[in-house]
């Protein structure tokens, strides 16, 4: 009798905590496939085009930086509802939603209305990062997909390469993430690519001057100039954020910032502050601390604003809030 009743408490204070919402490690007990159908998803697309692990790793830092991780930067624009994929950050620069699109009709089709979309590129961006070379790391489960989305919030809360330190870090700070989450998280920049536009200014006129940027190489400089000449016309030219190794995740990312050789303002500007330049000179010497916090900062990343148990929904498309 005694017994039975403490598992009856066990069970009730089990599915109360469920309901109230809890990540957790085997969320999807009942889709054991899913983390293989994620990363086979992931391997696939990154056969055809070595660039998406990137741009899948930087679709869910901009899910998750705006409204939380929800999955509302995957959503279309409705009558009714104005998505993220316009915001200035993202308008012809984020990119990745084929894949997502695949990976969940996959496991839609082993696991029917069961998986998040948030849940899905959360996992993309931990696979992306692993296939790339880079670490490995536990993933907890249970994000649930939101019903809206906010372009004013994707216009405002993004980042960008334009602003200085203290701004960036007051955008972080602003979703529980410190300096060494900063630092950790720029780290991403050594995969994938960025357009002409969203570094120019450092080649030709920096800050009105008319000179390049002193905090930039001078021979990286020039061989940029060949990518993006100072006419309009290259300002979508794509340029590799880490040029020594462009899809491979390692710690070259930090040895470049430290021989001047960051691609954006704000790469560089890492350097420029006594606190955040010591950790970026660490990660340039030790791969295994870069690994070890760039993880530790992927799951508090990865945990912000989440939805759980009873509220929002598993979207059937990742585009669109069901009916
Ligand atoms: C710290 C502030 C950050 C700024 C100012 C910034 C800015 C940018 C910019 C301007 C681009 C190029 C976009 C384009 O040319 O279309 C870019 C690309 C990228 N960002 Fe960031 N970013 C930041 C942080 C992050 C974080 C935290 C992550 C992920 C954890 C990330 C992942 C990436 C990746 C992987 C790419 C390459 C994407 C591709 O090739 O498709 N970034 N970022
Ligand atoms: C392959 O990658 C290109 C982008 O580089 C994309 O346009 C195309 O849809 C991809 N094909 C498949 C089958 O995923
Ligand atoms: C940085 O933040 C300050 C204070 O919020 C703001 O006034 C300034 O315009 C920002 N700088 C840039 C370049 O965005």
């Amino acid at each position: 009798m005694h017994q039975k009743n403490t598992i009856i408490v066990l069970l009730v204070s089990l599915s109360s905590l469920l309901a109230n919402g809890q990540l957790d490690y085997n969320y999807y007990s009942s889709c054991p496939n899913l983390p293989m159908i994620v990363r086979y998803g992931v391997w696939a697309a990154m056969k055809n085009d070595t660039r998406i692990a990137a741009s899948l790793l930087r679709l869910h830092f901009h899910d998750c930086f705006v409204n939380g991780c929800d999955g509302s930067v995957l959503l279309d624009d409705t009558k009714t509802l104005k998505g993220e994929k316009k915001a200035g950050p993202n308008r012809n620069s984020v990119r990745g939603f084929d894949v997502i699109d695949n990976i969940k009709a996959d496991v839609e089709r082993a696991c029917p209305s069961t998986v998040s979309c948030v849940d899905i590129l959360t996992l993309a961006a931990r696979e992306s990062v692993f296939l790339s070379g880079g670490p490995n790391w536990p993933v907890a489960l249970g994000r649930r997909d939101g019903l809206t989305a906010n372009l004013k919030a994707a216009n405002e809360n993004l980042p960008t390469p334009f602003e200085p330190l203290a701004n960036i870090t007051a955008k972080f700070a602003a979703v529980g993430l410190d300096l060494r989450d900063v630092v950790a998280l720029s780290g991403a920049h050594t995969i994938g690519l960025a357009q002409c536009f969203t570094f120019k200014n450092r080649l030709f006129n920096f800050k009105g001057t008319g000179q390049p940027d002193p905090n930039l190489d001078s021979s990286l400089a020039s061989s940029l100039k060949t990518s993006c000449p100072n006419v309009d016309k290259s300002n979508t030219n794509l340029n590799s954020l880490d040029m020594l190794t462009t899809y491979q995740f390692d710690n070259a990312y930090y040895k470049n910032l430290v021989n001047n050789g960051g691609l954006l303002e704000s790469d560089q500007a890492l350097m420029g502050d006594p606190q955040s330049a010591a950790i970026v000179n660490d990660y340039s010497m030790y791969p295994y601390l870069f690994y070890n916090d760039f993880s530790a900062s992927m799951v508090k990343l990865g945990n912000i604003g989440v939805i759980m148990g009873q509220n929002g929904q598993i979207r059937r498309k990742c585009s669109q809030v069901n009916l």
